[in-house]
């Protein structure tokens, strides 16, 4: 028996982790075994490769040292997280997953696509999500969101510049759904967090529920 592996990806401000926790309750109210992680992190090592990463200490390596120390995160995660959990037949939710890599390091990072395709098949080999939710926001919405949600001192790090790589990486997210739509779904967050939750809910349920659902 193996479980279900479901990763969402979207920009800053998309709704991620709400929508995964809504979506977990939901699966636990079913009598489905859930485990819920996130990227980078997910295990003691890769927590601490996080702290490395989002503290800025690694941001001189550039986009091909970061995407490095991303894949031996995400080693680690799936070796000690989210294969065990899938081998015993658990649904694994992850708050990102390879796409982020592809789309911050790859697309709007500029890293070497050999390097980020060898790292891929070194650290995430064959486990590959089931479905990925994407998430999809305008850049502004997205920003003007995590802006309300960090207080306004946090607001200079969301600057002119930002905003054009931020649209950049959502074209990214869309082209990936585009080339992978049996993988992939797109959801307008944009919408309600009921509604979301809603189309959330129907991606899953016909997709991955093999009994059939009303
Ligand atoms: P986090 O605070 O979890 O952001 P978010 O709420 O937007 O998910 O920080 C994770 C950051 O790391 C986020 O900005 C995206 C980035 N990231 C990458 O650049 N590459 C990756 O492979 C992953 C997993 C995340």
């Amino acid at each position: 028996m193996t479980g279900k592996f479901v990763t969402f990806e979207g920009g800053d401000g998309a709704g991620k982790s709400t929508q995964i926790r809504r979506l977990a309750a939901a699966l636990a109210a079913t009598g489905r075994k859930v485990t819920q992680t996130r990227e980078p992190g997910g295990t003691p090592t890769a927590e601490a490769i996080r702290g490395l990463i989002l503290s800025g200490v690694a941001k001189s390596m550039g986009a091909e040292g970061e995407a490095v120390l991303f894949a031996a995160a995400r080693a680690d995660h799936i070796d000690n997280v989210i294969k065990p959990a899938l081998d015993r037949g658990e649904w694994v939710l992850c708050d990102r997953f390879a796409d982020s890599t592809a789309v911050y390091q790859g697309v709007a990072g500029g890293a070497e696509e050999g390097l980020l395709r060898a790292l891929d098949r070194v650290a995430v080999g064959s486990t590959r999500p089931d479905l990925t939710v994407m998430l999809d926001v305008p850049a502004e919405i997205g920003l003007e969101r995590a802006r309300r949600r960090q207080g306004s001192d946090d607001a200079d790090r969301f600057e002119g510049e930002e905003l054009w790589v931020q649209e950049k990486r959502r074209q990214a997210f869309l082209d990936i759904a585009a080339r992978e739509p049996e993988r992939c779904v797109v959801i307008d967050a944009t919408q309600s967090e009921d509604e979301v939750a809603h189309a959330v809910w129907k991606a899953v349920s016909s997709r991955l529920f093999s009994e059939v659902v009303a």
